[in-house]
This record gives C-alpha cells, sequence and structure tokens, in this order.
C-alpha cells in the first residue's frame, strides 16, 4: 500500500475538494478535521480514510502525520473576526504542530496553504509578486497569524523540511460555504452595494484550480522552498461578477451606488462599537471585508506557472455556471424576486 497524504482541513472547502482530487485518482489519503460528521461523510463518499483531529494539539498531530509520505497543511481559521487567541490557536500553534510532526516523522513534503490577505492594506495593487513587500502591519488577526504561520513553515525549511506555500485567492466554486454565499444573501435581499461603480478587479480562484495548484506543489521539485500565488488568472471588475451572479440567479442586479470611502468610515464605527460592547460577535461587515470588495487587488502568476507548472483553466463564466449549477437555481424570470 502507498504511503498516504494527509490533507488538514479536509471538512472545508479546499481541503475537502483535494481530497476529492487525490482519491479520484487513486491515491492513498488520510483526511484530517474536527468535524466527525462532516469527515465520516467525507469518508464514505471517496473511500478516504478519517482521522479527527485538533491539530492545536501535538499528540494528536503527531497520531494523523506519522507514516505519511506528504502534508497538505490547509486547516485555518479564517475569518475577518475573532478573538486573537483562537486565530493564534488554530493558525500558528497548529502549523507549529504540524511542521514539528513533519520533522519528526520524515514526512517527504509539506504543502502550506497561506493567502494573499498578507498584502491587504487597503491601497489598490495590481499584478502584486511573491517577493513585493508586505505591510508592516497586518489588516487583521487572520493575515497577522497567516503570516507567522509562514514563518513557521519557513523556518522549518531552513532547517531542511521541503516545503511549498500557497497563497489562493478568494476560491469559489461548489462547496463554497463562505464567500458567494454571502455575495448571494446579499442580492437576495436587495442590499448589495456597488462600491465606487463596483470598478475595482477581483482575482477569484475556481476551487478546481486551487487544487489544481495543490497536485503541482505536491511534486514539482523545483516549488521547493518557494510562495506562490494562486488565482484563476482571469481578473474582473467586481460590477462585472456580480451581474453574472445575479442574472444567474434570475435577481436584479443592485443599483445601490456607494462611496468605498464613506462605507469603510461606517465599518470602522461599527467595528469600534462590537470591540466595546459585544466582542465575540462580528459586525455585518467589516473594514477589510469591505475593503477587499472596494479594492483592486491582482497576482501575478508568473513564479506559479514557471516553478509549479500551474496554469489555470476555469474563467469566470465557466466558474460560475458551475457553481451555479452546484445551487440548482433555475434562474427566475427578470423583475420577479
Ligand atoms: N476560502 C478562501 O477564499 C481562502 C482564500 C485564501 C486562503 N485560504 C486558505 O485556504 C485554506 C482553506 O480554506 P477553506 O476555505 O477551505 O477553510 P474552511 O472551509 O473554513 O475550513 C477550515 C478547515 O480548518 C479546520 N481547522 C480549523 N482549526 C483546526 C484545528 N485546530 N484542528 C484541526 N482542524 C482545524 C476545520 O476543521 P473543522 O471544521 O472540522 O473544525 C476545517 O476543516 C486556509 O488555510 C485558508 O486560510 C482560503
Amino acid at each position: 500500500m502507498d504511503l498516504p497524504i494527509v490533507v488538514t482541513g479536509a471538512t472545508g472547502f479546499l481541503g475537502g475538494a483535494l481530497v476529492r482530487r487525490l482519491r479520484a485518482e487513486g491515491r492513498s489519503v488520510i483526511a484530517t478535521g474536527r468535524d466527525r460528521r462532516r469527515g465520516a461523510a467525507l469518508a464514505r463518499e471517496t473511500g478516504a480514510r478519517f482521522e479527527p483531529a485538533d491539530l492545536a494539539m501535538p499528540t494528536e498531530t503527531d497520531r494523523v502525520i506519522r507514516g505519511a509520505l506528504a502534508v497538505v497543511h490547509s486547516a485555518a481559521l479564517s475569518s475577518p473576526w475573532g478573538d486573537p487567541r483562537a486565530f493564534d490557536r488554530a493558525n500558528v500553534r497548529a502549523t507549529e504542530n504540524v511542521v514539528q510532526a513533519c520533522e519528526r516523522f520524515h514526512v517527504a513534503r509539506l504543502v502550506h496553504v497561506s493567502t494573499p490577505a498578507v498584502y491587504f492594506d487597503f491601497r489598490a495593487r495590481e499584478g502584486i509578486r511573491e517577493s513585493d513587500p508586505l505591510p508592516g502591519t497586518m489588516v487583521n488577526d487572520y493575515a497577522r497569524t497567516k503570516l507567522e504561520a509562514e514563518r513557521v513553515v519557513t523556518r522549518a525549511h531552513a532547517r531542511g523540511l521541503a516545503t511549498v506555500i500557497l497563497r489562493p485567492r478568494a476560491l469559489y466554486g461548489p462547496g463554497d460555504t463562505t464567500i458567494l454565499p454571502r455575495v448571494v444573501e446579499a442580492l437576495r435581499r436587495g442590499q448589495f452595494p456597488l462600491l465606487d461603480g463596483g470598478r475595482s478587479l477581483v482575482d477569484l480562484t475556481f476551487i478546481d484550480d486551487a487544487v489544481q495548484a495543490l497536485v503541482c506543489a505536491l511534486s514539482s521539485d523545483r516549488a521547493i522552498g518557494g510562495t506562490y500565488h494562486v488565482t484563476s488568472g482571469d481578473p474582473r471588475p467586481i460590477g462585472e461578477v456580480i451581474a453574472a451572479l445575479a442574472d444567474g440567479l434570475g435577481l436584479a442586479r443592485p443599483t445601490r451606488h456607494v462611496s468605498a470611502d464613506r462605507a469603510l468610515v461606517v465599518a470602522g464605527v461599527l467595528e469600534a462599537l462590537h470591540r466595546a460592547l459585544l466582542p465575540s460577535i462580528e459586525p455585518r461587515i467589516t473594514r477589510y471585508t469591505l475593503g477587499l470588495l472596494a479594492r483592486t487587488m491582482t497576482l501575478d502568476l508568473t513564479a506559479a506557472r514557471r516553478d509549479l507548472g500551474y496554469a489555470p483553466r476555469v474563467a469566470l463564466e465557466e466558474g460560475l455556471r458551475r457553481y451555479l449549477a452546484s445551487l440548482d437555481v433555475r434562474p427566475l424570470p427578470k423583475g420577479s424576486a
């Protein structure tokens, strides 16, 4: 029997999609996460072995990683809001434990999933390269702890572990529980604002492209020690994406124009109120989420194409078509929603 590939965060969106792909290729896979119900369902569907583990606990992490050929570390707490200690636990401590287990059990390769949130500072930026300087202060605890986790992985590479870090941008597709469902919900309520006319460019990643990049990272020797962007290579104005989504759902396209600067001020006030009075409750809108919609951020894929052999395949129209098909929605006649 082949040595298994361990996929962390397998009960989540990206990890689950990777498990499906690896199993479809006949690879031996250990899927791990904390949600036993989701894990059991994934195991039934794919034939992967599910091992529940809290990666913030070193003994549990060792148990799942012992004997692995390679590890893809996709688990994280990704949210614009939350207790800083929860981010440290899920993103930094868990990564330290994964790295230590990989070193202890001589795992041949660790592919670590990070995020381009580490670049975000509310300025519009196009064609960002992996070597571009990062802001002095991270935008929130998510970005702060994901950057710290990258540093944990980079230090392990310096000690001899074969590592590859990927920074995929804004994942969407069938199984998405985060980005598009929130947009769809806001469209249904007729509450999606067009920030600055919807002109900012968004650089989305269809889930199959992200999975393809992970598969490349597992096999490309040239990529070892590197950090790589992943997108579907098809940046579009956010207004165009939202219009396509609204059309596909048979909902009215948003028409309410809002100044991004003004919206950011309002979100800032809301955040301050929550921090003072309701710190455990996420505000309805955060400056970070608004900023992602209002500020252009596109990523250069030259290094991923060159070193990983990565080539994105799913353009926006096709990705949205597949996402909408997974929702099993039929467009309603315009104006009926
Ligand atoms: N989604 C995006 O648009 C996006 C964009 C850029 C980067 N990323 C990165 O891509 C990766 C995957 O994101 P995703 O959207 O698939 O996330 P997700 O759906 O929220 O899944 C997160 C996964 O992490 C697991 N997890 C969290 N804390 C854990 C812990 N202490 N021990 C074990 N497992 C733990 C969760 O397990 P349980 O649910 O079972 O507890 C779940 O399987 C993350 O590293 C994220 O930072 C995502």
